[in-house]
């Protein structure tokens, strides 16, 4: 039986979403106001987000998203500092375009900027020619002057930097340590000499685009590109071998200079799956300083990382805001990186329709801040809420859903008009995309028994186009009737749809299997970044905390969080058991 208090809007369902039900007829619009969505409470979470200085999205001057920014850029972040090493040919220019292609880094090459100054036929050009072209290494006093003088410029003070094919000797590596430039990572590239050898004899060089190509390997896209191609005079297989010598004399002493932030990455692998490894060591020193940052900062000196108490309900203002601005930011940031279709799972206690503490207004809550949030960037926000799905007696609508438009009506948006200007309600279809809105927030759109959101979910991408459109806790899978009233036609098509979106942030809590009490841990991801497995353990004061068990790229199976909570090595045959 659902019972609904207004005044908290929170209402109980015993076990699953449809039977949570919610009476619109007695709603007004003094009863449905929800005390965190009070212009003073939005005030402090417009400053708070603001303090944070994200700056991923321009302010009211700008309406239009870029799609074609792939970089991770947050302000909070100190720029990241990069050195990547290796034989000759081992990859580093090769990583170094996608790395800077997703981070934004400064890439300073050495050998990029002497070859410039050799076409340039400077007088460092002149000198290091011959060095260059025997194999050698160009004389320290000369390759160190040049990167001081490109570390000290401003782009890579703000934007971070990434070293490439620097420090190559001892010496190279006392000055900078003399300048106190030192690295975040230094990435080895590891690959056998006889590959080495393949790849600087087959690599060439576009001087359009200054992309690199191999002709085998990765050849250029047409013919036209094909033609303008140039091959590295140092690129011979004599003189290679005469770099990788040189490379062998001097590796160990740099590595030593740098083996507490080493590490060693297979490189004799596809370009891609380096790539991957790569960008994944990136991407964690990102969050660990995020999360360090948030720590220190006045703002979030109350972080807990995962906040506790998340038995307790209904949840704390704390924790709401918390959830609210976690996802914020994880939106904001894949929006920023291009993404157009994503998508929210948040299952904390008040926002999980199975479990009987279920509660329609922290989901409004959390639709109203992320909508506000971007409306009050300038972007003009359409909230949709799907309507009946069908007529007369098929009429179908899920009822965790029913009453939730006119809850949003009521809410308050503020003072400025922004409900009806920059954040306006639709429902759910191709028809409610307008040409003035700039993204669509998507309450929890599902399948009800006997009907289908997908085709009117589909036609609203299409109309949409390259605009984001953001789902929040959908429910996408078939729901067949008894009655077998749900169409099984198309099925596949319809799930391979639902999973054009991407996952932006998630976040449950894990129980042994079958109950909903203790919580045993917690599963959160939040974009660009790597799903974090965590433990709840219990302390002696009668607190509790949760420790980070595991990170993984791709969201764990219940076999792979499993085996990091019993901390065993997975047996292949044994079976998921505990944690679910
Ligand atoms: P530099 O240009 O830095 O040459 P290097 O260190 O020898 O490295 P390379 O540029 O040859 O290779 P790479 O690791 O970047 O590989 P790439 O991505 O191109 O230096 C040139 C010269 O300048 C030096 O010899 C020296 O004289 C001087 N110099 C530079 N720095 C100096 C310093 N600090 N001090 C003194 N002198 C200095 O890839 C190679 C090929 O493999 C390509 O064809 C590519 O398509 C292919 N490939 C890349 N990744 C993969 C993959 N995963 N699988 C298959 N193929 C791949």
């Amino acid at each position: 039986m659902a019972s609904l208090s207004l005044s908290s809007a929170h209402f109980s369902s015993t076990s699953s979403s449809s039977r949570s039900s919610i009476s619109t007829s007695s709603l007004s619009p003094s009863s449905t106001s929800l005390p965190l969505l009070q212009s003073p409470i939005r005030r402090r979470y417009r400053s708070l987000r603001r303090r944070l200085s994200f700056s991923v999205i321009p302010r009211r001057t700008s309406r239009s998203f870029s799609t074609s920014n792939s970089q991770i850029r947050c302000s909070i972040n100190e720029p990241l500092k990069v050195m990547i090493s290796g034989a000759p040919a081992s990859g580093k220019g090769t990583q170094c375009e996608l790395i800077v292609h997703k981070f934004g880094l400064v890439h300073i090459s050495t050998g990029d900027l002497l070859r410039a100054e050799v076409s340039s036929g400077t007088d460092i050009g002149k000198r290091a020619k011959e060095f260059m072209n025997s194999g050698s290494l160009v004389p320290d006093e000369i390759v160190i002057a040049m990167v001081a003088g490109r570390l000290s410029r401003e782009d890579a003070k703000e934007h971070g930097w990434l070293l490439d094919g620097f420090p190559r000797s001892f010496a190279q590596a006392q000055s900078l340590d003399k300048l106190n430039v030192k690295p975040d990572i230094f990435i080895l590239l590891d690959v056998p000499d006889e590959i080495l050898i393949d790849r600087c004899v087959g690599r060439r060089l576009d001087p359009v685009t200054g992309k690199i190509y191999h002709i085998k390997n990765y050849p250029p896209e047409s013919d036209e590109i094909k033609a303008r191609l140039v091959t590295r005079p140092d690129d011979t297989e004599e003189k290679v071998k005469a770099r990788l010598q040189i490379y062998k004399q001097n590796s160990e002493a740099i590595i030593s200079a740098y083996s507490d932030v080493m590490v060693k990455i297979d490189a004799n692998r596809p370009k891609e799956v380096v790539f991957e490894e790569t960008q994944t060591l990136l991407s964690q020193i990102q969050l660990k300083r995020m999360i360090k940052t948030d720590k220190a900062s006045p703002v979030q000196d109350k972080w807990r990382g995962i906040p506790t108490r998340l038995n307790n309900i209904p949840h704390s203002r704390d924790i709401r805001a918390y959830f609210y601005e976690d996802v914020l930011q994880a939106t904001i940031r894949s929006i920023k990186d291009g993404n157009t279709r994503l998508r929210v799972d948040i299952n904390i206690p008040e926002l999980n329709p199975e479990m009987d503490v279920y509660r329609i207004g922290t989901l409004m809550e959390l639709v109203q801040a992320l909508a506000l949030s971007f409306a009050d960037d300038g972007k003009r926000v359409k909230v949709c809420v799907q309507g009946s799905m069908g007529e007369g007696a098929l009429a179908g609508m899920p009822l965790q859903l029913a009453g939730t438009r006119k809850i949003l009506e009521y809410m308050d948006w503020g003072d400025d008009e922004t409900l009806g200007t920059f954040v306006k309600l639709g429902a759910i279809g191709g028809k409610e995309v307008d040409e003035e809105d700039d993204m669509f927030i998507l309450v929890a759109p599902q399948n009800a028994v006997g009907n289908c959101i997908i085709d009117d979910l589909q036609a609203m991408t299409t109309a949409a186009g390259k605009r984001p459109v953001v789902l929040i806790n959908p429910r996408l899978k078939d729901l067949p009737a008894s009655s077998g009233i749900m169409q099984t036609m198309g099925r596949e098509q319809r799930l391979e749809y639902a999973l054009t979106f991407d996952n932006c942030y998630v976040f449950r809590l894990l129980y042994y299997l079958g109950t909903q009490y203790p919580i045993m841990g917690a599963l959160r991801m939040s974009y660009p970044y790597r799903y974090e497995l965590y433990k709840r353990v219990n302390e002696e004061n009668g607190k509790e905390k949760y420790v980070l068990l595991a990170t993984y790229a791709e969201r764990p199976t219940p076999e792979q969080i499993d085996d990091a909570f019993s901390g065993k090595s997975r047996d292949q045959s044994k079976k998921a058991s505990g944690i679910w």
